[in-house]
């Protein structure tokens, strides 16, 4: 057989994530707190018969955003329109968007805080009132249509709630902020996972794999598939300790799931200056990585494991990151 290419594996990773990605909210675990608010919202919607609020689900990067958007436009009876802040290039992108929806439809845009601020302001008449501006001619001909919008739910997601505008912010009816989930719901989702793909794991193997899954269920079900890729070629016929360890030393990350990027960030604040405070632009430069990636995906999680500590003057490593990586604090030998 010819080898794979990177295209077909990637898309083969895009249907099992759909196959794992859960179809009701009974098997959407976790986040309860936001569930439950959102099922009380939707059924009083559909009991008036209106479109639900137009709703702001913020957090790190593989929570849940993109899922729950699915489920809420489930529960509404209707489809969904996806697009993203960034593909929405041109004002006629987003009326054409808009004017195609069918009533009580969920539109769900994905990286809003990266909606063009123009964009944004045409955004602002749709969801208020359902109207839509649209300038037509150039110069002193220019007119403005005011055209009607069906009902429709806007569904956003951020992973930067911050970066968003303040009148956008103001115009959700809800927003919820979808935290970490607890290395019990983890451990659910992962033996979810392990049954819909038909892999035999144990509870051992389970327990290692959710530690350094990073509170993430994207990471918890990449892990899998990289520990069923390991027992199958290791001729293991479940996934065990052994396995889950091995796979995890391959794709060298540690027991709380932190990668060598991960590792090196703080190494660079320690090492090099002095534990802190360190500006992103200079740990960008050092790690040469993305200043958002840095922001989006590594801070987040060192700042829940209390490794790392944000301030006005820059990053700062904790007492626990330098237990972690195993270096003495200056002073501690005095
Ligand atoms: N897969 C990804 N996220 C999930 C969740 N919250 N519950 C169950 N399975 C998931």
């Amino acid at each position: 057989m010819p080898p794979e290419t990177p295209r077909k594996l990637k898309e083969e990773e895009g249907n099992t994530d759909q196959a794992l990605r859960p179809a009701s909210w009974d098997a959407y675990i976790g986040q309860e707190r936001i569930k439950d608010n959102l099922r009380i919202l939707i059924e009083a919607a559909k009991r008036r018969g209106e479109a639900a609020d137009h709703l702001l689900f913020s957090g790190p990067a593989g929570l849940g955003k993109t899922t729950l958007a699915h489920l809420v436009a489930k529960e509404m009876g209707g489809s969904m329109k996806v697009t993203s802040g960034p593909a929405i290039e041109k004002m006629g992108d987003l009326a054409a968007i808009l004017t195609n929806l069918n009533p009580g439809e969920v539109l769900f845009i994905d990286e809003a805080h990266r909606i063009n601020r123009m964009i944004e302001e045409v955004l602002y008449p749709a969801m208020e009132m359902r109207k839509l501006h649209v300038v037509v001619g150039k110069g002193p001909s220019a007119r403005t249509l005011l055209l009607d919008l069906p009902p429709f739910t806007l569904v956003a997601a951020t992973t930067r709630e911050n970066l968003l505008s303040q009148p956008l912010r103001s115009r959700f009816g809800a927003t919820f902020r979808l935290g970490y989930y607890n290395s019990a719901e983890i451990a659910e989702i992962l033996s979810r996972s392990a049954r819909i793909l038909g892999t035999a794991i144990e509870p051992t193997a389970i327990n290692i794999l959710a530690r350094a899954s990073r509170g993430t269920p994207r990471v918890a079900n990449r892990l899998l598939r990289r520990a069923r890729d390991y027992a199958e070629v290791h001729g293991k016929l479940s996934i065990d300790e052994a396995v889950s360890m091995g796979t995890l030393e391959l794709l060298e990350i540690d027991e709380l799931g932190l990668e060598p990027q991960d590792r090196k960030l703080l190494e660079i604040i320690i090492g090099k200056f002095g534990g802190g405070p360190v500006g992103v632009g200079t740990l960008a430069a050092a790690l040469n990585e993305d200043r958002g990636v840095i922001e989006d995906i590594y801070e987040p999680y060192l700042m829940a494991l209390g490794f790392l500590q944000r301030s006005s003057a820059g990053r700062i490593a904790l007492p626990a990151a330098y237990d972690h990586l195993g270096v003495v604090r200056r002073g501690d030998l005095l």
